[in-house]
């Protein structure tokens, strides 16, 4: 049998839901029984929202997948036939590393121990371990029930093995794995994420484009285009396949990227500026 442990935070609520869904037993480990007892209640106020408006996923009832969940507040028990452990404990190094620590000396040679650290680096988290083989960074997005991406990243000592089934197990939920053949700051998504933030800071900082107009840049405009392919895709069907793409627009990206300020301080009076047009937007809603 298949079984699934997890934390039950907000992100540990929802993979549980996500593997409920897939059909997997999940078991919830948590250190306080009152946070296990209203994690399962929030999870089956959920789970019934969604089958009635008709977005719970997977082929079980709302009924059939919670009588997947259990839940404990022993860690040892909560590990017991495991074959998979995703870890969602608050983003903290020491508070995972001592928690990594203790599975580290209960589990078996089979179980892929997987965290949903944001951006603690594998090295950092597992480096030391008995099982650094089984473990790895499987980076949710969230909220996961409703964004697939799963980030996959391997510690350089993770057995390959370890990578292939944890691909396989996100897969095989319904999620969209990719993996990183090694560990970088930021993993791949904040990377992109924070290159163009800290261009819309510098635009809008200059005082090139208002707040409120850069984020339509990004909604009514090349936004429409990411939701669906991307930007290398973008490239090749830009033009005529990539190298036209490269041969016509080389150099003039080029021109551009080398006109692109320094990392922002993200503080002062451009944070007061657009903390200012968005808070009178959303008190307009
Ligand atoms: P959270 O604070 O909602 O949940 C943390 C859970 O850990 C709680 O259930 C808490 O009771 C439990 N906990 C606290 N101390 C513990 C201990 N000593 N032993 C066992 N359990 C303990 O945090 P959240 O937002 O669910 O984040 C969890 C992980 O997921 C973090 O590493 C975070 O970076 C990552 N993540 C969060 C995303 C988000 O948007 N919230 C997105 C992607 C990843």
């Amino acid at each position: 049998v298949d079984v699934y442990f997890l934390f039950s935070g907000l992100i540990g609520r929802s993979w549980a839901m996500v593997f409920a869904a897939g059909g997997f037993k999940v078991k919830l480990y948590d250190i306080a029984q009152q946070q296990l007892t209203s994690a399962l209640e929030n999870i089956r106020n959920q789970m019934k929202e969604l089958e009635e408006s008709g977005f719970l996923k997977g082929a079980l009832s709302a009924e059939q997948q919670l009588a997947l969940i259990s839940i404990c507040t022993d860690l040892k028990a909560a590990v017991e036939g495991a074959t998979f452990i995703q870890e969602c404990t608050p983003e903290n190094l020491e508070l995972k590393k001592k928690i990594f620590g203790q599975l580290d000396l209960i589990v078996g040679d089979d179980v892929i121990l997987s965290s949903s650290t944001s951006c603690l680096l594998p090295s950092k988290l597992f480096t030391g371990l008995k099982h650094v083989k089984q473990c790895i960074v499987s980076h949710p997005v969230n909220p996961p029930y409703f964004v697939p991406l799963v980030e996959i990243v391997p510690h350089s000592e993770t057995d390959p093995s370890t990578t292939e089934r944890t691909y396989a197990l996100m897969k095989k939920i319904g999620q969209s794995p990719v993996k990183l053949n090694r560990e970088i700051e930021g993993f791949v998504l904040n990377r992109l994420q924070y290159a163009v933030i800290s261009e819309a800071w510098r635009l809008v900082g200059d005082g090139v484009i208002s707040p409120t107009d850069l984020d339509l840049v990004m909604s009514d405009g090349l936004g429409m285009r990411y939701a669906f392919i991307g930007p290398l895709e973008t490239m090749h069907l830009n033009a005529e396949g990539i190298s036209d793409y490269c041969e016509r627009y080389r150099e003039g990206m080029r021109l551009v990227l080398n006109t692109f300020g320094p990392v922002p301080e993200f503080s002062g009076e451009i944070q007061q500026k657009i903390n200012q047009v968005n808070t009178e937007l959303i008190n307009a809603v």
